[in-house]
């Protein structure tokens, strides 16, 4: 009896955590979405803390709210049709305002791991792009140097096994990502292969050796690139870093 009080109360515990990390992503979408101003050219990011910016901006865009949107995967272009987000392509516009995505980890000093979504690709095009990448996360994910998360690296199918050997030799432990039990395969037809190194001190040599390695067609390391960071915090609040 017991046991059984323990361990449903520590699953109510995980719940309440979960619902306050939602709430921490949630809160940092909504305010990066307010910097937003109208006639920007702007990137919709992907992942679970993106939605809820997604989400902001569609409601944003009903209230009369005039811009244009590049999405970074099939799945944040999906969401922004159905919530009315006018969408173009980098055949209509050559420049992005600004870049709204999520991180999996940000570095004290504002480098980013991206990629635990696997859409790092379309990701870095548009943030490499964009005047201004703003990083949406929350507190959890800044920490003082970035490794812990595995990072992630979009490479051609075709020889990925000697990829694999040859990002090894970098000294990381990399596996190549299945989703349901098959390869998972990118937005883009590649495979990624999850490079898990522990600590990560010098973020520009490791993604200059990486993109090195043929096969390799990008990672999901994301140095100085971001201007702006919006943590969402449990209690609701929010902060702003700014590189
Ligand atoms: C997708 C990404 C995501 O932005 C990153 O994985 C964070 O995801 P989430 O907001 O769901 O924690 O890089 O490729």
């Amino acid at each position: 009896m017991w046991a059984v009080l323990v361990s449903s109360q520590q699953i109510n515990i995980s719940y309440t955590m979960q619902d306050t990390i939602t709430n921490a992503k949630k809160v940092a979408g909504e305010k990066a979405a307010e910097l937003i101003r109208p006639g920007m050219v702007v990137g919709l990011g992907t992942g679970s803390t993106a939605y809820w910016a997604i989400q902001k901006i569609g409601s944003m865009v009903k209230q009369g709210l005039d811009i244009r949107a590049i999405a970074t995967s099939e799945a944040s272009a999906r969401l922004a049709g159905d919530l009315g987000i006018p969408l173009t392509t980098f055949a209509a516009t050559q420049h992005i305002d600004m870049d709204i995505d999520g991180a999996d980890e940000i570095s004290e000093k504002l480098d980013v791991i991206k990629g635990g979504g696997g859409a790092l690709l379309r990701e870095k095009i548009v943030a490499y792009h964009s005047r201004q990448l703003v990083i949406i996360a929350d507190e959890h994910k800044y920490v003082p140097v970035l490794g812990k998360f595995p990072l992630a690296v979009e490479v051609i199918p075709f020889g990925w096994e000697i990829t694999r050997v040859k990002l090894e030799s970098l000294g990381c432990k990399p596996e190549l990502r299945k989703k349901d039990g098959k390869i998972f395969i990118t937005d883009n037809g590649n495979y990624i292969i999850d490079c898990a190194f522990g600590t990560i001190k010098d973020p520009a040599a490791v993604n200059a050796a990486i993109d090195d390695i043929p096969g390799v067609v990008e990672s999901g390391l994301f140095v100085q690139m971001a201007h702006t960071v919006v943590l969402g915090f449990e209690d609701g609040s929010t902060k702003i870093l700014q590189r």
